[in-house]
């Protein structure tokens, strides 16, 4: 795969979440100048594996890890400030430079406060037993929905206006004061005041790192600086094409990437899909290939398949090809890299969803209505397994034949040309794929 010819590009995940997306722009990110995270917020959790040193990314992009590009992270993330300091100060402890001339953090992100990350425990501890999502808890479902009503929610630079913002929140915390008495008979009350001087710390410690970084990433592109945009999340859980309500509050396809990051659709070349050859969910939510049988656990034992956020175990189950095609649809990747080859190996067959069996017929379209895909049946293909373990495979013609006719298979269904194929959880274990 020659990078050079990708342009600015975006890293997008084509499944439920946890596809490898850090790990790709860790890699990648030797090839591009600016590292930019822009949706989602401290709910996403990306691995990078550098020599035996493993980080986990929440908030901060992944090219962090890369000395010589910028960071940004842009205005349509949700940024829990105190996550965050938490994060910078952890990884300047292990030598990361996170100093404000290389981080930047937008002035227009919305802030989690503490009343989002309540709203989102005491909604998910109170809603009927079928309809929990399973969230992070990270407040970021309230944040988001804050935002896009309009009173409540309170960007980065409201901070910069102490008395106004102390004003504010004062009477924010008491509507949701309110709300969480009307509502949930919660008799604790937050204190307005005491969050806001908690924040106006917080913002005298990343005010050398906040600024306009729409503006800022319009001068990087009018320099030819190469950027790199880092997707959170992925399409299937998208909030407008997602299986709904199973989903987070952002856009996690591609029309995110130019309204989270504010840059033109213009400006993005490269589209790097990225799945696992099988697929995982963590949270609630129709998975039709889900295996809740011991191939399930085999699964997600050998594929470390445990949360990174949270450390629930991610469900687990065989490559669902009618949704994997919906988000390939969705994202029009230019090259996928397919992830966790090397997690597969030692099953005679390998199972691969074609199609779904809903009220007797069968479809191969992925249904909007996730009551029928939670009744849905999986129609299956099978195709060769292999045994050979792939984790030192660096060739794709080395690769065994099953193995290439697995992941040939995918990018045919998908119509998209495989880029990188991952074959082990370290920054060196993938296979270029192509030109
Ligand atoms: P992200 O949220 O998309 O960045 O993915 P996560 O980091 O949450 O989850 C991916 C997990 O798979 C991490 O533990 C990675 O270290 C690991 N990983 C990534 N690519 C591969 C691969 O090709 N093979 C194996 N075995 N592990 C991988
Ligand atoms: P990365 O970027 C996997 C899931 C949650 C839950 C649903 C809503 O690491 O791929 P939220 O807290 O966003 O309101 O939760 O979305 N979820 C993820 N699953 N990877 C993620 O991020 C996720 N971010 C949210 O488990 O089902
Ligand atoms: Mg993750």
């Amino acid at each position: 795969m020659d990078f050079t010819k990708l342009g600015n590009t975006c890293v997008i995940g084509l499944q439920w979440g946890d596809e490898g997306k850090g790990k790709i722009v860790d890699l990648l990110m030797g090839h591009f100048d600016v590292s930019v995270r822009y949706s989602g917020g401290a709910n996403a959790g990306h691995t990078v594996i550098v020599g035996s040193e493993t980080f986990a990314l929440h908030q901060l992009p992944s090219g962090c890890l890369r000395p010589t590009v910028r960071c940004v992270i842009t205005g349509g993330t949700v940024i829990d400030p105190a996550v965050l300091l938490g994060e910078m100060a952890a990884l300047e402890q292990r030598g990361i430079d996170l100093s404000p001339e290389r981080f930047k953090l937008s002035d227009r992100a919305h802030l989690v406060f503490p009343w989002h990350r309540k709203e989102d425990v005491l909604a998910e501890k109170t809603a009927h037993a079928g309809s929990k999502l399973g969230t992070t808890a990270r407040g970021i479902g309230p944040c988001y929905s804050d935002k896009v009503s309009r009173h409540w929610g309170v960007r980065i630079c409201e901070m910069q206006h102490p008395d106004r913002f102390r004003e504010r929140l004062a009477r924010i915390a008491a509507q949701k004061n309110a709300y969480f008495a009307a509502v949930y008979s919660d008799p604790e009350t937050l204190d307005g005041k005491a969050i806001a001087n908690e924040y106006l710390e917080f913002a005298a410690q990343l005010a050398p790192h906040v600024c306009d970084t729409t503006q800022l990433l319009r001068e990087s592109l009018d320099e030819g600086r190469r950027l790199l945009f880092e997707g959170a999340q992925g399409a299937m859980l998208d909030v407008d094409h997602g299986t709904y309500p199973y989903v987070t509050s952002s856009s996690a396809t591609g029309g995110g990437v130019a309204t989270g990051a504010g840059v033109p659709l213009s400006a993005i070349q490269g589209r790097v899909g990225v799945i696992k050859a099988y697929s995982t969910r963590v949270g609630a939510g129709p998975m039709p290939t889900e295996l809740a049988d011991r191939t399930g656990e085999w699964i997600r034992e050998r594929g470390g398949e445990y949360g990174t956020t949270t450390g629930r175990a991610r469900r687990c189950g065989w490559f669902d090809a009618v949704a994997a095609s919906y988000a390939a649809n969705l994202v029009d990747p230019t090259h996928l890299a397919i992830m966790h080859l090397d997690t597969l190996a030692g099953m005679d067959e390998l199972k691969v969803c074609v199609g779904y069996r809903c009220d007797g017929k069968i479809v191969n379209r992925f249904p909007a209505d996730t009551y029928a895909l939670e009744q849905a049946e999986p129609v299956y293909e099978t195709l060769p397994g292999w045994d050979e373990d792939l984790g030192a495979c660096r060739d794709y013609d080395a690769l065994p034949k099953a193995a290439r006719g697995y992941v040939e298979w995918i990018s045919e269904r998908l119509r998209t040309p495989i880029g990188m194929i991952g074959v082990g959880p370290a920054r060196d274990q993938v296979i270029m794929v192509g030109s």
